[in-house]
């Protein structure tokens, strides 16, 4: 079986050593010395000057949402996992959708001033698939109508803009380290800022409020991580660049074996990317649907990231982005993980070339 992702998953010795100072120290949890040490290391890594680790890149969103005491509407994208949009009805805002690129995955910044009205007060952008947003384009936008910025970077651990870190744009940039993600600590994620405000105010969010044992700093929640977790994460950052070689190798093949068909991939020769993810684009639903179908009979499982867009939920849904829903109905992510080996992606893509001549032969 071949599914969509597998988690990393370092030398268990590795791991058992830091579990073992956890038994040790009995101190699991409540900004223990691993989660400040993994803290340490993230802004080492990601040259960045603040950043709080939290349970998941949920929480990060929700606590992101109100450290901005963003209210009423917020433009968004449509084409993201769930999570992004649900943050925001959650914490009482109501999504404006701004269509995609054509041409691509990210909010179509040349989109978003149409959208703007008295009561907007803030951008929620993501980062779909690592790949960065027109990050300039929309900070332009947000200063000259006084509007927030939170980037959902789910996706984008590694990814850079000019040489700088992804992290580094917005008011907030959040980030998920859950098990399927490139960089994991299990379940996790992050809360980046530049601004000593919003950390200070962001870090007594995410311990329930707490100014002091006894005193409270306005609402809180609880959006803490474990020692455990925060020791997974330690184990994994040693491995990252091996992490991050193998994916642009991984992403190169699948581009270079799927060259000069009728379907879209994404450009692994740009270094700024971090081939989180293999998004492939078909040329029609039924395309994608039965090449999804052969690849299953295969116990091969592609994902619909991401189906349905966003606009469409009957929950909140209201837009009508129609590159989304053009991209939502022919996109497949292909397997993508660090054991995937490249004999298994050749029988992938195998399954695929055979599939596109089936159906192009009957459709004639
Ligand atoms: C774009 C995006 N935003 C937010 C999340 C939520 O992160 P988590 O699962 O860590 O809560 C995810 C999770 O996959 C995601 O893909």
């Amino acid at each position: 079986m071949i599914p969509v992702t597998r988690p990393f998953l370092p030398p268990i010795e590795e791991y058992n050593t830091l579990v073992q100072n956890i038994f040790d120290r009995e101190w699991l949890t409540n900004n223990g010395p691993l989660v400040n040490d993994l803290e340490l290391q993230l802004k080492q890594r990601l040259q960045l000057d603040h950043l709080l680790y939290v349970g998941n890149g949920t929480i990060a969103l929700q606590i992101a949402i109100k450290a901005l005491n963003l209210k009423g509407k917020v433009i968004t994208t449509p084409f993201s996992y769930v999570a992004t949009s649900s943050s925001l009805v959650w914490e009482g805002c109501e999504p404006v959708y701004v269509d995609i690129e054509p041409d691509g995955f990210n909010i179509d910044a040349s989109k978003i001033e149409a959208a703007i009205t008295p009561e907007v007060t803030a951008i929620v952008a993501t980062h779909c698939f690592g790949i960065p947003c027109d990050v300039q384009a929309i900070q332009v936008i947000a200063d000259r109508h006084n509007l927030k910025v939170i980037y959902d970077a789910a996706h984008a651990f590694g990814t850079t803009v000019h040489g700088k870190s992804i992290f580094e744009f917005g008011d907030i940039s959040t980030c998920s380290f859950h098990a399927t993600k490139l960089f994991h600590t299990v379940e996790g994620g992050m809360v980046v800022t530049k601004s000593p405000d919003l950390l200070r105010r962001m870090s007594k969010m995410r311990n329930f409020g707490h100014d002091g044992p006894e005193h409270f700093d306005g609402v809180g929640i609880n959006g803490k991580n474990s020692e455990f977790h925060a020791a997974m994460g330690i184990v994994n950052l040693r491995y990252l660049d091996d992490i991050l070689e193998r994916r642009r190798a991984q992403c190169s093949f699948y581009s270079e074996l799927l060259a000069n068909m009728d379907l879209t991939v994404p450009d692994a020769t740009n270094e700024a990317w971090n081939c989180a993810y293999f998004p492939v684009v078909f040329m029609t639903e039924n395309q994608c649907l039965g090449v999804k179908a052969e690849l299953e009979k295969a116990e091969i499982f592609p994902r619909r990231y991401f189906y349905p867009s966003l606009d469409g939920v009957n929950h909140w849904g209201k837009g009508n982005c129609l590159n989304s829903h053009e991209i939502s109905s022919r996109v497949l992510c292909l397997p993508l993980y660090h054991n995937l080996s490249f004999e298994e992606m050749e029988i992938i893509v195998r399954i695929i070339k055979r599939t596109m001549r089936y159906s192009n032969s009957t459709s004639k």
